[in-house]
């Protein structure tokens, strides 16, 4: 176990406000603070970090905790990581953890890390020697790779055998489970013997904005499938939160990024001078990918492939990215299917004629709106009512009036219908909209409170108000730990016996073990014992509280007779069932000794 005073320290040096601050926009409202939840996708802030607890909580989403559960959940890590995670950026060294022998998931990451950094170099100076990787410079070259762009993305070659990466690993001090963790081997279900994971193929180092090599792609050199092989998630990286070449377009993009498909297009269009263009992993985009976008710039324009597919694929990406409040763009080429194809068609002066096309990219209105068009013939008027009633739908979902009232006079220009009739029909959709988001939010409160789908507290489900009570007279405990005391000394009767849910009694019995009359209890401490979603929910009780002003002993008392009451019912209910239950199989047995005898 971690010295409770370390842990402090690190808690104090991390001031929650600041840290949260560092990923999160937050504006100050009264004594706490706002912002749009990193967790899950949202317009308006239900986000809150309450610097008097030093803990934050998303009331749209569930996930709360302190500085440490933010770390365990948005690195997707484990306590004792977590701590590690902070503690080597504000300079404290954590003791070793004698249990697990200092092989905890922090010191993993670490070898993973340093085992893709000594493949990276493996597989680039592959690329030179004359018998394992010509074939992959020719290769790289006759994309019309230059060296210096070959050397700026540290591109390599996977020779085309089984063993060579495996070898020079092995031979560096990694372990067989240590080189499929990283996925750069898989092991032999035959022999159990690890073996190069890609082979034959030119490699792409995928690098993080801290300049780590945390994954590859690799792409054969002829037709065979598959095309790419990439790496999966490992403790180092997760492809739904990478973007390719973001460690050199984040310097480059505050304005503007390019968001392409595919790898050879962010390199062509970085080596003819676009240096603010990335590239999803092989993926559609995630909520994840296009919050980090809008970390780093103001617009992003989409450039994916024109087929079918790719549109499709440019349709989501709009919507997400529109979602986190940035202006987005989409980029038609004329006469190319991709960036890469648009450069290598127009040579020298392709800086100046993509310059062009980005500044005139369209507004995601204009997109759809050429979509819709394209798929009516508008000199029908049948058709032209449909292609109405669609653009209208569109229109509708966006929510400021001003822009409104643009696109609907551009709907009535490109199809001849008064603007008064088409404004009539956006406000009845959108009001239409409206009642259906209203009733899916009751929906969603008569879910809450019938508790159905708590899958933090399966209890809830038998018995909403038991656990209720529980939650509030918990929250009490968590805000005002001198209460704590009470409990333990037997002053105030409860014991974990009065409990009725088995995880409020997990979460009561931590508090208790945890509790340290010597020193400021800190709510935090209970994530040793708890996951980052467990940990979401007592951030509830605790929050939700802490808003209300009668948080006495007269209210913790009334709560705990309460909560003995909701036990001492459900207790008779249940042993009475038992009771029908027996009955019932008595008659049951009765009747068919009966008929057997
Ligand atoms: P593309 O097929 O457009 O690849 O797929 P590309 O990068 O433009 O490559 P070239 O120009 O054909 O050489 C776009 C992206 O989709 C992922 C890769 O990330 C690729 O860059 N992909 C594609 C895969 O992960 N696996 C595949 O089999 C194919
Ligand atoms: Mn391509």
């Amino acid at each position: 176990m971690i010295p409770p005073e370390i842990i402090e320290e690190i808690k104090y040096r991390c001031d929650i406000v600041d840290f949260i601050g560092g990923y999160v926009h937050l504006k100050r409202a009264g004594s706490n603070y706002n912002g749009l939840c990193p967790f899950h996708s949202e317009r308006t802030p239900s986000f809150t970090v309450f610097p008097s607890s030093r803990s934050f909580y998303c009331f749209g989403c569930g996930a709360g905790g302190d500085v440490i559960t933010f770390v365990m959940k948005r690195e997707n890590v484990d306590y004792r990581s977590a701590l590690e995670l902070l503690a080597s950026r504000v300079g404290i060294s954590l003791p070793r953890d004698n249990n697990d022998g200092g092989s905890s998931e922090a010191v993993k990451r670490e070898r993973v890390l340093a085992m893709n950094r000594e493949a990276a170099r493996f597989y680039h100076a592959c690329l030179y020697d004359q018998n394992l990787g010509a074939a992959g410079l020719s290769y790289l070259q006759s994309r019309g790779l230059s060296g210096a762009t070959i050397k700026h993305f540290g591109l390599g070659y996977a020779p085309d055998g089984f063993g060579s990466l495996t070898e020079h690993l092995t031979r560096l001090g990694y372990s067989a489970p240590e080189l499929s963790s990283a996925f750069l081997c898989g092991i032999s279900k035959k022999t159990g013997r690890p073996y190069d994971y890609f082979r034959g193929r030119v490699m792409f180092p995928i690098i993080d904005v801290t300049g780590s090599v945390v994954a590859f792609g690799g792409r054969v050199m002829d037709d065979s499938v598959p095309k790419y092989l990439n790496t999966s998630d490992t403790p180092v990286f997760k492809k739904s939160r990478n973007l390719f070449a973001l460690n050199f377009a984040k310097s480059k993009c505050s304005e503007r990024l390019i968001l392409c498909e595919g790898y050879m297009d962010v390199i062509s269009l970085h080596a003819n001078g676009f240096e603010n263009a990335v590239a999803t992993l092989g993926t559609a985009i995630t909520p994840e990918q296009a919050r980090i976008m809008s970390k780093y710039t103001k617009q992003v324009i989409i450039s994916y492939d024109s087929d079918a597919a790719g549109q499709r694929a440019a349709d989501k990406a709009i919507k997400l990215l529109g979602e986190t409040g940035l202006d987005v763009r989409v980029l038609r080429i004329p006469g190319a299917k991709d960036p890469d194809e648009f450069f290598k068609k127009n040579g020298r002066t392709g800086h100046e004629k993509f310059k062009l096309l980005l500044d005139g990219s369209r507004s995601q209105f204009d997109f759809k709106l050429d979509g819709v068009l394209s798929r009516y013939d508008i000199s029908d008027v049948d058709q032209r009512v449909k292609a109405a009633s669609e653009l209208c739908r569109i229109i509708s979902e966006t929510s400021s009036a001003a822009e409104r009232d643009v696109y609907i006079a551009v709907v009535s220009d490109r199809l001849e219908i008064p603007r008064d009739s088409l404004k009539n029909d956006v406000a009845r959709i959108a009001k239409h909209r409206q009642s259906n988001e209203k009733s899916e939010e009751m929906q969603e409160i008569i879910r809450k409170t019938s508790g159905f789908g708590d899958r933090v507290n399966r209890d809830t489900v038998k018995n909403v108000s038991a656990v209720s009570i529980e939650e509030n007279l918990l929250g009490i405990l968590l805000c005002y730990p001198e209460f704590v005391k009470q409990v333990r000394d037997g002053s105030l009767g409860l014991s974990a016996d009065d409990f009725y849910s088995e995880f409020n009694k997990r979460v009561f019995l931590s508090i208790m073990n945890r509790f340290d009359p010597t020193r400021a209890f800190d709510f935090g401490v209970l994530a040793e014992d708890f996951n980052a979603d467990e940990m979401g929910r007592i951030t509830s009780m605790l929050v939700r509280r802490q808003q209300l002003t009668q948080n006495d002993e007269e209210v913790l008392r009334d709560l705990i007779s309460r909560l003995k009451e909701e036990t001492r019912l459900h207790a008779l209910e249940a042993s009475g069932t038992k009771e029908d239950e027996m009955k019932a199989i008595m008659d049951i047995l009765h009747k068919k000794g009966r008929k057997d005898v």
